[in-house]
C-alpha cells in the first residue's frame, strides 16, 4: 500500500450478521475489487455493528472468517487493500463515543433503517440506535473520501458527512496545521479534523429486493424461506429460489414499480449483465414470466458459481485467514491512532 499514499481513500464494510447474499454482492462488494486500481482501499468486517442485534458467539466467529473469505474470493487482495475486523481496532468504538457527543438525538431518530429495524420489536438495544454513529466513526477514522455501498446506507453516509462538517467547523481553528511560509510570513493554516466522505452507489444493483416480498429489500437475516439468494447457495438452490420468486398478476414483462417482482428480476439481470433494463424488457416481447425466471436463474448461477468455488477453497485455510486479519488490524491501528491523536488534541484531551 505504501506507494499509493496519495490516492483517494475508499472505505467500506459488511456485517458478519448472516450469510452474505446477492444484494451485498451486487450493491457493494462487486465494485470493491475494481476500486483497488485507482484508490487506496480499506475494507472492514464490522462485527461491532453485528452485535446491535443478538448473535450466537460461535456463529459470529465463523461468519467473520467467512466474510473475509468472500472478500478475498471477490478479488480483494490483502497486498493491495487493508482488510481487518472492526473489533480488533478499538479506536472505532473510541471515536464513536466522541462523534456521538456531537450528534443530535433528532438526527438518529430520523434514520429510516433504525425505524424499520425497531418497528416490530418489543424492546430495542441502545446500540441499534447508536449504530450510524459507529458507522461514521469507521469512515472518518481513516479520512475516507469514498464509501461504496448499496442504497440503504445512503442516509448513514449523509449523517457521517454532517458530523464531519460540524466538527470541522467547531474545531478547525483550535487545531492549526503545520506552519507554511507565504510571502515571507509564517501562516498556520487550519486543517480540517475529518475528510468529508462521498457515497458511491452503483446505478443498478443498489437495491435488490426480496424474492418473496419484492417491496422489501433482500436481507441476510430474512427469516422467510426462498427470499434470499446466498453467495454460498448451490446452483440448484439458486435456480429453485429464483424460479419460485413472487412475480405479479398479469403476463406482461415490464420494468415498472407496479410489477415489483418482475422489476426485481430485470434489475438483477441488468446488474449482472450490464444490459439496460429496457433492452432486457424488449428481449422478452411475447414471452412469459417463466422465461424471465429461467434466464435470470441461469445468469445468477453463472455469476455466483466462481465466487462460491473460490470462497470454499479459501475457507479451508483458517490459519491464513487469521494471519491476514492480524496483519490488517495491526496496520489499521497505526492509521487509526493518527486520526485519534489529532482528534484528542483538538478536543483538549491530555496527551
Ligand atoms: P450490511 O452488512 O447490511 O450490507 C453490506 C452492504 O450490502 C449492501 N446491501 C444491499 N445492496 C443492494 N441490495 C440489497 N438488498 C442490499 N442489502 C445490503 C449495503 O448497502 C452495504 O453496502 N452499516 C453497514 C455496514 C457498515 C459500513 C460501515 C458500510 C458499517 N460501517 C462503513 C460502509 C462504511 C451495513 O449494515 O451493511
Amino acid at each position: 500500500m505504501g506507494a499509493s499514499a496519495k490516492k483517494p481513500i475508499v472505505l467500506s464494510g459488511i456485517q458478519p450478521s448472516g450469510n452474505l447474499m446477492l444484494g451485498n454482492y451486487l450493491g457493494a462488494l462487486r465494485s470493491w475489487a475494481g476500486l483497488q486500481q485507482t484508490h487506496e482501499c480499506i475494507y472492514c468486517i464490522v462485527d461491532l455493528h453485528a452485535i446491535t442485534v443478538p448473535q450466537d458467539p460461535a456463529e459470529l466467529r465463523a461468519r467473520t472468517r467467512e466474510t473475509l473469505a468472500i472478500y478475498l474470493a471477490s478479488g480483494i487482495d490483502p497486498r493491495k487493500s487493508l482488510i481487518f475486523v472492526q473489533s480488533q481496532v478499538p479506536e472505532h468504538a473510541e471515536l464513536a463515543w466522541i462523534l456521538g457527543c456531537h450528534t443530535w438525538l433528532g438526527e438518529l431518530e430520523r434514520m429510516t433503517q433504525f425505524k424499520d429495524k425497531s418497528a416490530k420489536k418489543k424492546s430495542v438495544g441502545a446500540g441499534l440506535f447508536f449504530y450510524p454513529v459507529l458507522m461514521a466513526a469507521d469512515i472518518l477514522l481513516y479520512q475516507a473520501n469514498l464509501v461504496p455501498v448499496g442504497h440503504d446506507q445512503k442516509q448513514h453516509i449523509e449523517l457521517a458527512r454532517d458530523i464531519a462538517i460540524r466538527m470541522n467547523g467547531m474545531y478547525a481553528e483550535k487545531f492549526p496545521g503545520p506552519s507554511q511560509v507565504t510571502q515571507n510570513k509564517e501562516v498556520k493554516e487550519a486543517l480540517p479534523l475529518f475528510v468529508v466522505p462521498e457515497p458511491f452507489i452503483p446505478a443498478v444493483g443498489a437495491r435488490i429486493m426480496s424474492l418473496q416480498e419484492p417491496t422489501a429489500k433482500m436481507s441476510k437475516s430474512d427469516p422467510i424461506p426462498n427470499a434470499t439468494v446466498f453467495l454460498g447457495d448451490s446452483d440448484d438452490e439458486i435456480s429453485r429460489k429464483i424460479k419460485k420468486a413472487v412475480t405479479d398478476s398479469g403476463t406482461e414483462i415490464a420494468y415498472t414499480g407496479e410489477k415489483p417482482g418482475v422489476k426485481n428480476l430485470i434489475s438483477i439481470q441488468s446488474a449482472i449483465t450490464g444490459k439496460a433494463p429496457d433492452e432486457i424488457v424488449a428481449s422478452y416481447a411475447g414471452k412469459q414470466y417463466g422465461h424471465l425466471k429461467a434466464e435470470t436463474a441461469e445468469i445468477v448461477v453463472e455469476c455466483i458459481r466462481p465466487l462460491r468455488e473460490k470462497f470454499k477453497g479459501l475457507l479451508a485455510d483458517r490459519g491464513e485467514l487469521d494471519r491476514i486479519l492480524k496483519k490488517g488490524a495491526d496496520a489499521a491501528r497505526v492509521r487509526a491512532a493518527k486520526t485519534m491523536e489529532h482528534v484528542k488534541e483538538a478536543l483538549g484531551f491530555l496527551a
